[in-house]
Protein backbone atom coordinates (compact mmCIF):
# COMPACT_ATOMS: atom_id res chain seq x y z
CA UNK A 1 0.00 0.00 0.00
CA UNK A 2 1.32 3.51 -0.75
CA UNK A 3 1.99 5.67 2.14
CA UNK A 4 -0.88 8.67 2.53
CA UNK A 5 1.01 11.52 1.40
CA UNK A 6 2.17 9.75 -1.69
CA UNK A 7 3.21 11.44 -4.40
CA UNK A 8 1.41 11.60 -7.94
CA UNK A 9 1.58 8.70 -10.36
CA UNK A 10 5.25 7.74 -11.69
CA UNK A 11 6.69 10.09 -14.64
CA UNK A 12 5.91 8.25 -17.78
CA UNK A 13 9.73 8.18 -18.04
CA UNK A 14 11.88 7.75 -15.01
CA UNK A 15 15.16 8.52 -17.69
CA UNK A 16 13.41 12.14 -18.63
CA UNK A 17 14.88 15.46 -17.95
CA UNK A 18 11.66 18.05 -17.93
CA UNK A 19 12.97 20.80 -19.15
CA UNK A 20 11.66 23.32 -16.75
CA UNK A 21 13.51 21.75 -13.69
CA UNK A 22 16.39 20.74 -15.14
CA UNK A 23 19.71 23.30 -16.44
CA UNK A 24 19.81 24.53 -20.06
CA UNK A 25 22.35 22.47 -21.00
CA UNK A 26 21.36 19.42 -19.33
CA UNK A 27 21.20 16.33 -21.64
CA UNK A 28 20.91 12.64 -21.84
CA UNK A 29 23.73 11.47 -23.74
CA UNK A 30 23.60 7.34 -24.25
CA UNK A 31 21.97 7.36 -21.39
CA UNK A 32 24.18 9.45 -18.50
CA UNK A 33 23.37 12.95 -18.01
CA UNK A 34 25.69 15.33 -19.01
CA UNK A 35 26.09 19.13 -17.69
CA UNK A 36 27.58 21.85 -19.88
CA UNK A 37 28.61 19.06 -21.97
CA UNK A 38 30.73 16.94 -19.73
CA UNK A 39 29.66 13.15 -18.27
CA UNK A 40 28.50 13.37 -14.73
CA UNK A 41 30.54 10.34 -14.12
CA UNK A 42 33.51 12.10 -14.70
CA UNK A 43 32.68 14.82 -12.63
CA UNK A 44 32.12 12.91 -10.02
CA UNK A 45 35.25 11.47 -10.76
CA UNK A 46 37.38 14.72 -11.04
CA UNK A 47 35.46 16.52 -7.95
CA UNK A 48 34.09 13.90 -5.91
CA UNK A 49 30.56 13.49 -4.56
CA UNK A 50 28.44 15.34 -3.60
CA UNK A 51 29.16 18.57 -6.06
CA UNK A 52 27.12 21.18 -7.04
CA UNK A 53 27.57 21.24 -10.66
CA UNK A 54 26.71 25.00 -12.05
CA UNK A 55 25.81 25.22 -15.65
CA UNK A 56 27.40 28.91 -16.70
CA UNK A 57 25.84 29.48 -19.54
CA UNK A 58 22.46 28.96 -17.71
CA UNK A 59 22.49 31.54 -15.30
CA UNK A 60 23.85 33.85 -17.92
CA UNK A 61 21.52 33.29 -19.82
CA UNK A 62 18.71 33.75 -17.04
CA UNK A 63 20.13 36.88 -16.12
CA UNK A 64 20.23 38.29 -19.70
CA UNK A 65 16.26 37.60 -20.01
CA UNK A 66 15.88 39.57 -16.50
CA UNK A 67 17.33 42.69 -17.98
CA UNK A 68 16.00 42.30 -21.43
CA UNK A 69 12.59 41.71 -19.92
CA UNK A 70 12.74 44.77 -17.77
CA UNK A 71 14.32 47.03 -19.71
CA UNK A 72 16.71 49.69 -20.45
CA UNK A 73 15.48 51.67 -17.88
CA UNK A 74 15.02 49.44 -15.14
CA UNK A 75 17.53 47.90 -12.74
CA UNK A 76 18.22 43.74 -11.94
CA UNK A 77 19.92 43.56 -8.62
CA UNK A 78 20.95 39.90 -8.17
CA UNK A 79 20.38 38.71 -4.79
CA UNK A 80 23.78 37.26 -3.47
CA UNK A 81 22.10 35.47 -0.63
CA UNK A 82 21.17 32.77 -2.99
CA UNK A 83 24.16 32.17 -4.11
CA UNK A 84 27.40 34.38 -3.73
CA UNK A 85 30.49 33.39 -4.94
CA UNK A 86 33.06 35.78 -7.02
CA UNK A 87 32.46 33.83 -10.12
CA UNK A 88 28.85 34.03 -10.22
CA UNK A 89 28.87 38.12 -9.40
CA UNK A 90 31.10 38.67 -12.22
CA UNK A 91 29.41 36.16 -14.40
CA UNK A 92 25.39 38.60 -13.43
CA UNK A 93 27.69 42.10 -13.21
CA UNK A 94 29.08 41.11 -17.34
CA UNK A 95 25.19 40.24 -18.27
CA UNK A 96 24.29 43.71 -16.71
CA UNK A 97 23.29 42.88 -13.08
CA UNK A 98 23.94 44.91 -9.81
CA UNK A 99 24.50 42.72 -7.09
CA UNK A 100 22.51 42.93 -3.63
CA UNK A 101 24.54 41.92 -0.54
CA UNK A 102 23.27 41.99 3.23
CA UNK A 103 26.73 41.58 5.17
CA UNK A 104 30.06 42.59 5.03
CA UNK A 105 31.07 39.05 4.45
CA UNK A 106 29.07 39.15 1.06
CA UNK A 107 30.12 42.79 0.16
CA UNK A 108 33.57 41.45 0.41
CA UNK A 109 33.39 38.82 -1.68
CA UNK A 110 31.59 41.73 -4.62
CA UNK A 111 34.44 43.91 -4.04
CA UNK A 112 37.18 41.04 -4.68
CA UNK A 113 35.35 40.15 -7.82
CA UNK A 114 35.60 43.46 -8.80
CA UNK A 115 31.95 44.54 -8.91
CA UNK A 116 31.52 48.25 -9.35
CA UNK A 117 30.78 49.49 -5.75
CA UNK A 118 28.22 51.71 -7.57
CA UNK A 119 25.89 48.61 -8.88
CA UNK A 120 26.05 47.37 -5.46
CA UNK A 121 23.49 47.86 -2.46
CA UNK A 122 23.60 46.55 1.03
CA UNK A 123 20.98 45.71 2.92
CA UNK A 124 20.47 44.24 6.02
CA UNK A 125 18.39 44.66 9.37
CA UNK A 126 21.53 44.61 11.73
CA UNK A 127 23.98 46.31 10.09
CA UNK A 128 27.73 46.51 11.60
CA UNK A 129 29.20 49.65 12.36
CA UNK A 130 31.90 47.94 10.63
CA UNK A 131 29.64 47.18 7.60
CA UNK A 132 28.33 50.79 7.20
CA UNK A 133 31.95 52.01 7.56
CA UNK A 134 33.29 48.92 4.78
CA UNK A 135 29.86 49.95 2.56
CA UNK A 136 31.21 53.59 2.38
CA UNK A 137 34.46 53.32 2.15
CA UNK A 138 33.84 51.38 -1.04
CA UNK A 139 31.57 53.89 -1.97
CA UNK A 140 28.38 51.15 -3.01
CA UNK A 141 25.80 52.28 -4.56
CA UNK A 142 22.49 52.11 -2.51
CA UNK A 143 21.73 51.24 1.64
CA UNK A 144 18.53 50.31 2.48
CA UNK A 145 17.78 51.43 6.04
CA UNK A 146 15.93 49.56 8.04
CA UNK A 147 15.46 50.96 11.75
CA UNK A 148 15.49 54.36 13.20
CA UNK A 149 18.36 53.54 14.65
CA UNK A 150 19.99 53.11 11.89
CA UNK A 151 19.25 56.06 10.05
CA UNK A 152 21.07 57.79 13.32
CA UNK A 153 24.29 55.69 12.89
CA UNK A 154 24.32 55.65 9.36
CA UNK A 155 24.08 59.96 9.17
CA UNK A 156 26.93 59.07 11.85
CA UNK A 157 28.98 57.58 9.66
CA UNK A 158 28.26 59.15 7.13
CA UNK A 159 29.38 62.63 8.12
CA UNK A 160 32.44 60.90 9.74
CA UNK A 161 33.59 59.61 6.12
CA UNK A 162 32.76 62.99 4.59
CA UNK A 163 30.19 60.96 2.08
CA UNK A 164 26.41 61.25 1.46
CA UNK A 165 25.09 57.57 0.79
CA UNK A 166 22.22 56.99 -1.59
CA UNK A 167 19.40 55.86 0.60
CA UNK A 168 16.29 53.30 0.33
CA UNK A 169 14.05 53.40 3.22
CA UNK A 170 12.48 49.55 3.21
CA UNK A 171 9.20 49.54 3.93
CA UNK A 172 7.08 46.34 5.51
CA UNK A 173 3.91 46.44 3.62
CA UNK A 174 1.63 43.97 5.44
CA UNK A 175 1.95 41.66 1.82
CA UNK A 176 3.06 38.12 1.85
CA UNK A 177 3.54 36.18 -0.44
CA UNK A 178 5.04 32.48 -1.44
CA UNK A 179 3.73 30.83 -5.15
CA UNK A 180 0.23 31.24 -5.49
CA UNK A 181 -0.79 32.48 -2.17
CA UNK A 182 -0.46 35.99 -0.75
CA UNK A 183 -1.81 37.88 2.04
CA UNK A 184 -2.51 40.74 3.00
CA UNK A 185 -2.81 42.26 6.25
CA UNK A 186 -2.77 45.20 8.44
CA UNK A 187 0.06 44.48 10.46
CA UNK A 188 3.78 43.68 10.08
CA UNK A 189 4.76 41.00 12.66
CA UNK A 190 8.75 40.73 11.76
CA UNK A 191 11.80 41.85 11.73
CA UNK A 192 12.99 43.71 8.72
CA UNK A 193 11.56 47.33 7.49
CA UNK A 194 9.58 50.33 8.47
CA UNK A 195 5.53 49.69 9.08
CA UNK A 196 3.23 51.14 6.53
CA UNK A 197 0.07 50.62 8.74
CA UNK A 198 1.94 51.59 11.74
CA UNK A 199 3.07 55.48 10.30
CA UNK A 200 6.78 54.39 11.03
CA UNK A 201 7.64 54.49 7.16
CA UNK A 202 6.11 58.33 6.59
CA UNK A 203 8.24 59.13 9.90
CA UNK A 204 11.36 57.24 8.48
CA UNK A 205 11.14 59.55 5.41
CA UNK A 206 10.80 62.35 7.83
CA UNK A 207 14.11 61.56 9.46
CA UNK A 208 16.15 60.67 6.61
CA UNK A 209 14.88 64.48 4.68
CA UNK A 210 16.13 66.07 7.53
CA UNK A 211 19.39 64.88 7.75
CA UNK A 212 21.38 66.58 4.82
CA UNK A 213 24.06 64.20 4.98
CA UNK A 214 21.81 61.46 3.63
CA UNK A 215 20.76 61.40 0.22
CA UNK A 216 16.49 60.14 0.08
CA UNK A 217 16.72 58.01 -2.89
CA UNK A 218 13.55 56.55 -2.46
CA UNK A 219 11.19 52.94 -1.32
CA UNK A 220 12.56 49.13 -1.23
CA UNK A 221 9.64 46.68 -0.66
CA UNK A 222 10.33 42.97 -0.51
CA UNK A 223 7.44 40.40 -0.10
CA UNK A 224 8.12 36.69 -0.12
CA UNK A 225 9.63 33.87 -1.95
CA UNK A 226 8.85 31.87 -4.89
CA UNK A 227 5.88 34.25 -6.00
CA UNK A 228 4.36 33.14 -9.56
CA UNK A 229 1.91 35.48 -9.82
CA UNK A 230 1.91 39.12 -9.79
CA UNK A 231 -0.77 39.87 -7.22
CA UNK A 232 1.00 40.32 -3.93
CA UNK A 233 3.54 42.90 -5.92
CA UNK A 234 0.41 44.65 -7.00
CA UNK A 235 -1.10 45.27 -3.63
CA UNK A 236 2.62 46.16 -2.49
CA UNK A 237 3.17 48.24 -5.06
CA UNK A 238 0.13 50.25 -4.39
CA UNK A 239 0.85 50.51 -1.10
CA UNK A 240 4.23 51.49 -1.66
CA UNK A 241 3.14 54.09 -3.91
CA UNK A 242 0.65 55.21 -1.34
CA UNK A 243 3.35 56.27 0.89
CA UNK A 244 5.35 57.82 -2.52
CA UNK A 245 1.95 59.99 -2.84
CA UNK A 246 2.15 61.33 0.84
CA UNK A 247 5.85 61.97 0.72
CA UNK A 248 5.08 64.24 -2.10
CA UNK A 249 2.15 65.54 -0.48
CA UNK A 250 4.35 66.50 2.30
CA UNK A 251 7.97 67.24 1.20
CA UNK A 252 7.40 68.08 -2.27
CA UNK A 253 9.92 65.15 -3.23
CA UNK A 254 9.36 62.63 -5.77
CA UNK A 255 10.65 58.99 -5.04
CA UNK A 256 13.31 58.34 -8.03
CA UNK A 257 13.92 55.14 -6.65
CA UNK A 258 11.59 51.86 -6.21
CA UNK A 259 12.88 48.43 -5.53
CA UNK A 260 10.32 45.83 -5.58
CA UNK A 261 12.73 42.98 -4.17
CA UNK A 262 13.19 39.82 -5.58
CA UNK A 263 11.01 36.56 -4.41
CA UNK A 264 10.20 35.85 -8.15
CA UNK A 265 9.51 31.51 -8.71
CA UNK A 266 10.88 28.24 -10.31
CA UNK A 267 10.15 25.11 -10.92
CA UNK A 268 11.32 22.46 -8.76
CA UNK A 269 9.17 20.01 -10.14
CA UNK A 270 7.09 19.10 -13.19
CA UNK A 271 3.69 21.19 -10.99
CA UNK A 272 5.54 24.02 -10.23
CA UNK A 273 4.46 26.38 -13.71
CA UNK A 274 6.70 29.37 -13.19
CA UNK A 275 5.82 32.22 -15.20
CA UNK A 276 7.83 33.57 -17.65
CA UNK A 277 10.02 36.19 -16.96
CA UNK A 278 8.79 38.85 -19.39
CA UNK A 279 5.56 38.46 -18.31
CA UNK A 280 6.50 38.80 -14.81
CA UNK A 281 8.59 41.59 -15.44
CA UNK A 282 5.56 43.21 -18.05
CA UNK A 283 3.05 42.82 -15.17
CA UNK A 284 5.64 44.51 -12.71
CA UNK A 285 5.62 47.55 -15.11
CA UNK A 286 2.42 47.49 -16.01
CA UNK A 287 1.77 47.77 -11.94
CA UNK A 288 4.03 50.76 -11.11
CA UNK A 289 2.78 52.98 -14.31
CA UNK A 290 -0.81 52.37 -13.23
CA UNK A 291 -0.17 53.40 -9.51
CA UNK A 292 2.17 56.11 -10.57
CA UNK A 293 -0.78 57.79 -13.25
CA UNK A 294 -3.01 57.14 -10.63
CA UNK A 295 -1.64 59.05 -7.61
CA UNK A 296 -0.32 61.91 -10.33
CA UNK A 297 3.40 60.66 -9.70
CA UNK A 298 6.21 60.91 -11.98
CA UNK A 299 7.17 57.32 -12.44
CA UNK A 300 10.54 56.14 -10.54
CA UNK A 301 13.24 54.29 -11.38
CA UNK A 302 12.33 50.32 -10.95
CA UNK A 303 14.24 47.80 -10.04
CA UNK A 304 13.85 43.97 -8.85
CA UNK A 305 16.54 41.90 -6.96
CA UNK A 306 16.07 38.16 -8.31
CA UNK A 307 18.39 35.75 -6.13
CA UNK A 308 16.54 32.06 -7.09
CA UNK A 309 14.73 33.07 -10.27
CA UNK A 310 18.90 33.52 -11.55
CA UNK A 311 20.95 30.72 -10.03
CA UNK A 312 18.53 28.09 -8.79
CA UNK A 313 17.97 26.05 -11.90
CA UNK A 314 21.08 26.83 -13.33
CA UNK A 315 22.69 23.82 -10.56
CA UNK A 316 22.24 20.20 -9.84
CA UNK A 317 23.93 18.21 -6.91
CA UNK A 318 25.19 14.82 -7.78
CA UNK A 319 25.34 12.57 -4.96
CA UNK A 320 26.48 8.88 -4.94
CA UNK A 321 24.10 6.15 -3.81
CA UNK A 322 25.13 4.22 -0.35
CA UNK A 323 22.23 2.41 1.70
CA UNK A 324 19.32 1.38 0.14
CA UNK A 325 17.02 0.39 2.48
CA UNK A 326 13.26 -0.81 1.75
CA UNK A 327 10.55 0.07 4.59
CA UNK A 328 8.04 -3.01 4.94
CA UNK A 329 6.96 -2.03 1.30
CA UNK A 330 6.54 1.73 2.20
CA UNK A 331 8.62 2.75 0.68
CA UNK A 332 12.43 2.84 -0.42
CA UNK A 333 14.79 4.68 1.55
CA UNK A 334 17.87 5.65 -0.46
CA UNK A 335 20.96 7.13 1.36
CA UNK A 336 22.87 9.18 -0.50
CA UNK A 337 26.74 11.06 0.52
CA UNK A 338 25.02 14.48 1.73
CA UNK A 339 22.12 15.15 2.58
CA UNK A 340 20.74 18.43 5.21
CA UNK A 341 24.23 19.86 5.39
CA UNK A 342 24.36 20.51 1.62
CA UNK A 343 20.62 21.01 1.17
CA UNK A 344 18.38 22.19 4.35
CA UNK A 345 15.55 23.19 2.21
CA UNK A 346 14.03 19.95 2.66
CA UNK A 347 13.53 20.02 6.53
CA UNK A 348 13.43 23.88 6.72
CA UNK A 349 10.92 24.56 4.28
CA UNK A 350 9.52 21.34 3.23
CA UNK A 351 10.76 21.74 -0.15
CA UNK A 352 10.08 19.47 -3.04
CA UNK A 353 12.48 18.49 -5.43
CA UNK A 354 13.21 16.62 -8.35
CA UNK A 355 16.12 13.92 -8.99
CA UNK A 356 16.92 11.09 -11.37
CA UNK A 357 19.13 8.74 -12.09
CA UNK A 358 22.37 10.68 -13.63
CA UNK A 359 24.92 7.80 -14.12
CA UNK A 360 23.25 5.54 -16.53
CA UNK A 361 19.42 5.49 -18.01
CA UNK A 362 17.17 2.18 -16.61
CA UNK A 363 14.07 0.75 -18.08
CA UNK A 364 13.36 -1.08 -14.31
CA UNK A 365 10.03 -0.17 -13.11
CA UNK A 366 9.50 2.57 -10.94
CA UNK A 367 10.18 2.67 -7.17
CA UNK A 368 8.95 4.95 -4.75
CA UNK A 369 11.99 6.59 -2.99
CA UNK A 370 12.87 9.09 -0.17
CA UNK A 371 16.62 10.25 -0.61
CA UNK A 372 17.95 10.80 2.04
CA UNK A 373 21.58 12.21 3.92
CA UNK A 374 23.62 10.53 5.72
CA UNK A 375 23.15 12.73 9.20
CA UNK A 376 21.82 12.13 12.67
CA UNK A 377 18.41 13.28 12.31
CA UNK A 378 15.20 11.47 10.90
CA UNK A 379 14.71 15.17 9.18
CA UNK A 380 17.62 14.88 7.04
CA UNK A 381 15.19 14.09 3.74
CA UNK A 382 16.62 15.59 0.99
CA UNK A 383 13.76 14.59 -2.00
CA UNK A 384 10.61 13.66 0.25
CA UNK A 385 9.11 11.68 -3.15
CA UNK A 386 10.78 10.67 -5.93
CA UNK A 387 9.82 7.57 -8.17
CA UNK A 388 13.62 5.72 -8.98
CA UNK A 389 13.97 2.74 -11.56
CA UNK A 390 13.82 -0.04 -8.80
CA UNK A 391 17.13 -1.47 -10.06
CA UNK A 392 18.94 1.72 -8.48
CA UNK A 393 22.08 0.10 -6.53
CA UNK A 394 24.69 1.86 -4.56
CA UNK A 395 27.73 3.36 -6.42
CA UNK A 396 24.71 4.64 -8.73
CA UNK A 397 25.32 8.85 -9.15
CA UNK A 398 22.07 10.76 -8.58
CA UNK A 399 21.12 13.78 -9.63
CA UNK A 400 19.12 16.65 -7.96
CA UNK A 401 17.74 19.53 -10.25
CA UNK A 402 17.36 23.18 -9.24
CA UNK A 403 19.91 23.08 -6.02
CA UNK A 404 21.38 26.76 -7.04
CA UNK A 405 19.50 29.09 -4.69
CA UNK A 406 20.04 28.83 -1.06
CA UNK A 407 21.72 25.11 -0.78
CA UNK A 408 25.28 25.80 -0.78
CA UNK A 409 24.85 29.16 0.66
CA UNK A 410 22.93 27.56 3.88
CA UNK A 411 24.97 24.96 4.28
CA UNK A 412 26.74 23.69 7.30
CA UNK A 413 29.56 21.47 8.64
CA UNK A 414 26.37 19.36 10.76
CA UNK A 415 28.00 16.08 11.88
CA UNK A 416 31.34 17.59 11.14
CA UNK A 417 30.96 16.72 7.56
CA UNK A 418 32.71 18.67 4.98
CA UNK A 419 30.87 21.22 3.10
CA UNK A 420 30.65 20.17 -0.95
CA UNK A 421 32.64 22.24 -3.39
CA UNK A 422 30.89 24.12 -6.30
CA UNK A 423 31.94 23.20 -9.59
CA UNK A 424 30.83 25.47 -12.94
CA UNK A 425 30.88 23.82 -16.33
CA UNK A 426 30.42 25.43 -19.66
CA UNK A 427 31.71 24.11 -23.14
CA UNK A 428 32.60 20.37 -21.97
CA UNK A 429 35.15 22.14 -19.48
CA UNK A 430 34.99 22.39 -15.34
CA UNK A 431 36.13 24.10 -12.79
CA UNK A 432 36.17 24.22 -9.57
CA UNK A 433 34.42 27.80 -8.21
CA UNK A 434 34.21 26.96 -4.69
CA UNK A 435 36.58 24.68 -3.33
CA UNK A 436 35.43 21.69 -1.60
CA UNK A 437 36.16 21.32 2.19
CA UNK A 438 38.17 19.17 3.73
CA UNK A 439 38.14 17.45 6.89
CA UNK A 440 41.49 19.18 7.20
CA UNK A 441 39.85 22.56 6.69
CA UNK A 442 37.46 21.64 9.69
CA UNK A 443 40.15 20.47 12.01
CA UNK A 444 42.00 23.45 11.31
CA UNK A 445 39.36 25.36 13.07
CA UNK A 446 39.31 23.15 16.48
CA UNK A 447 41.92 25.22 18.05
CA UNK A 448 41.12 23.52 21.84
C1 LIG B 1 15.48 42.00 0.28
C2 LIG B 1 15.57 40.79 -0.55
N1 LIG B 1 15.78 40.92 -1.87
C3 LIG B 1 15.88 39.83 -2.68
C4 LIG B 1 15.76 38.55 -2.17
C5 LIG B 1 15.90 37.40 -3.11
O1 LIG B 1 14.80 36.56 -3.14
P1 LIG B 1 14.73 35.38 -4.20
O2 LIG B 1 16.01 34.64 -4.15
O3 LIG B 1 13.58 34.56 -3.75
O4 LIG B 1 14.52 36.02 -5.55
C6 LIG B 1 15.53 38.37 -0.81
C7 LIG B 1 15.36 37.02 -0.25
O5 LIG B 1 15.12 36.77 0.87
C8 LIG B 1 15.44 39.51 0.02
O6 LIG B 1 15.23 39.41 1.34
Amino acid sequence: MLPADHPPAPPADLNALEAAVWPRGALRQDGVLTLGGLDVRDLAAQFGTPVLVTDEADVRSRAREYVEAFGADAHVAYAAKAFCSRAVLRWVTEEGLGVDVCTGGELAVALSAGVDPALITLHGNNKLAAEIEQAMAAGVGHIVVDSFEEIARLAYHADAAGTRPRVLIRVTTGVEAHTHEFMATAHDDQKFGFSLSSGAADEAVRRVLALPVLEFAGLHSHIGSQIFDTGGFEVAAKRVLELAARIHAEHGVAISELDLGGGFGIAYTCEDEAPEVKNLTAGLRAIVTAQCAAFGLPEPRVTIEPGRGIIGPSTVTLYEVGTIKNVDGIRTYVSVDGGMSDNIRTALYDAEYTCVLASRSSDAPPMLTRVVGRHCESGDIVVRHCYLPADLAPGDLLAVAATGAYCRSLASNYNHLPRPGVVAVRDGAAREIVRRETLDDLLRLDVG
